[in-house]
């Protein structure tokens, strides 16, 4: 059932995120490396990691909750939650464990999963519920608790990745759509260069018939080749979500990158002309929270009144599978 003339909006944020810090000093202590090379090469500082009693529903639930606060709604009001997630609490999903934590009894959830593009994805799947008149407020939160997933080993990919949540409640409007223009992209070509996948092993079951079992492996990463293709392919994914939207980059207020790595979000600016203060980052604190990082620094930038009502801001994601993505929006639910 599609509904004419309803529109988006993107009308409020959350977030939230464990208390215990890891320093580039205290990581220097597990692997070699220093605060230094890493600051210089990645421009992180700190990251989060989730203690054991931080499991990935609370801390979705803590910036859902949050987020329909900011919004002036109740859990009950929402009719969708969708969790942009790849260290699901439970294989089978744990958007309906956010569900039950919140109390959000009337809506329905599910996981999705486009590792650290599932923000964006995710901002674009629920905005079509919208659009269709199927739901009129949907709460989005992305969320990871990659420390879980990471080879604590691994100086190539152990000092990036941190954990958190963030999330938006879109809402249906009557007015202008909100959601100006987007732009999603995979290629599973280049899927070895970033995984985070099953390996098991055959267990015989009966004559001529086996049953694998096994576990998830550490991630790995070509940190090189992601570099390169995130460096090439968002600036290319941002420029076709803003000829989409019938805007210039120079209309854009505020550039809102994956927080993967500062070296990455400054040279895209760069390629795109956008000016570095233009550049929203939480990087030095927070690391790579992979679908949590967009939400976490837009929510962050609100609370701070960086970002106002009415600022236009182009959002990309990139990673696994390999994923990339942009979505152009006006932030805030403003009447014109
Ligand atoms: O969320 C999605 C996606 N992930 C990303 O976006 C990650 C993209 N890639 C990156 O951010 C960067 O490639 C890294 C930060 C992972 C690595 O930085 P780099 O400048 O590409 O370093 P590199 O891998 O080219 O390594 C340069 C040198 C190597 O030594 P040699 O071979 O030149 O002697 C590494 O062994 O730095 C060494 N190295 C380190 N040294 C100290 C690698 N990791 C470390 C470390 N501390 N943690």
């Amino acid at each position: 059932m599609v509904q004419a003339g309803v529109g988006v909006a993107i009308a409020a944020s959350g977030s939230a995120a464990p208390i215990a810090a890891l320093t580039n000093d205290q990581l220097s202590t597990i692997v070699e490396t220093s605060d230094e090379w890493i600051q210089t090469r990645t421009g992180i500082r700190s990251r989060r990691l989730a203690q054991s009693e931080d499991t990935l529903s609370s801390l979705a639930a803590a910036a859902g909750t949050a987020a329909i606060a900011a919004a002036g709604l109740s859990a009950d009001d929402i009719d969708l939650i969708l969790l942009a997630t790849s260290t699901p609490d439970d294989l089978f999903g744990s958007a309906v464990q956010v569900q039950a934590q919140i109390g959000a009894t009337r809506a329905v959830a599910f996981d999705l999963t486009a590792a650290c593009s599932g923000f964006v994805f995710g901002l674009v799947t629920a905005a079509q519920f919208v659009r269709t008149g199927t739901y009129r407020r949907v709460l989005l939160i992305g969320a990871d608790v990659l420390s879980r997933w990471v080879d604590w080993s691994d100086r190539g990919t152990c000092i990036l990745f941190g954990d958190g949540a963030g999330a938006v409640v879109l809402q249906a409007t009557d007015g202008r759509d909100r959601l100006l223009g987007f732009e999603l992209r995979s290629d599973g070509q280049l899927n070895h260069t970033l995984k985070l996948a099953f390996q098991g092993t055959p267990q015989p079951l009966t004559a001529g018939v086996t049953a694998t079992a096994g576990r998830y492996q550490p991630i790995i990463m070509n940190g090189r080749e992601v570099y390169r293709f995130a460096v090439a392919k968002v600036p290319e994914v941002i420029s076709k979500a803003l000829f989409r939207a019938d805007l210039a980059t120079s209309d854009i207020d505020w550039l809102l990158l994956h927080q993967a790595n500062q070296r990455i979000l400054d040279a895209v600016a760069d390629r795109l002309g956008v000016p570095r203060e233009q550049t929203l980052s939480n990087l030095a604190d927070y690391g790579n929270t992979s679908a949590a990082s967009i939400p976490l620094a837009l929510d962050a930038a609100v609370r701070r009144g960086q970002v106002q009502p009415g600022d236009k801001i182009v959002a990309a994601g990139f990673g696994a599978g390999l994923t990339w993505g942009a979505a152009v929006f006006e932030w805030g639910v403003v009447e014109t």
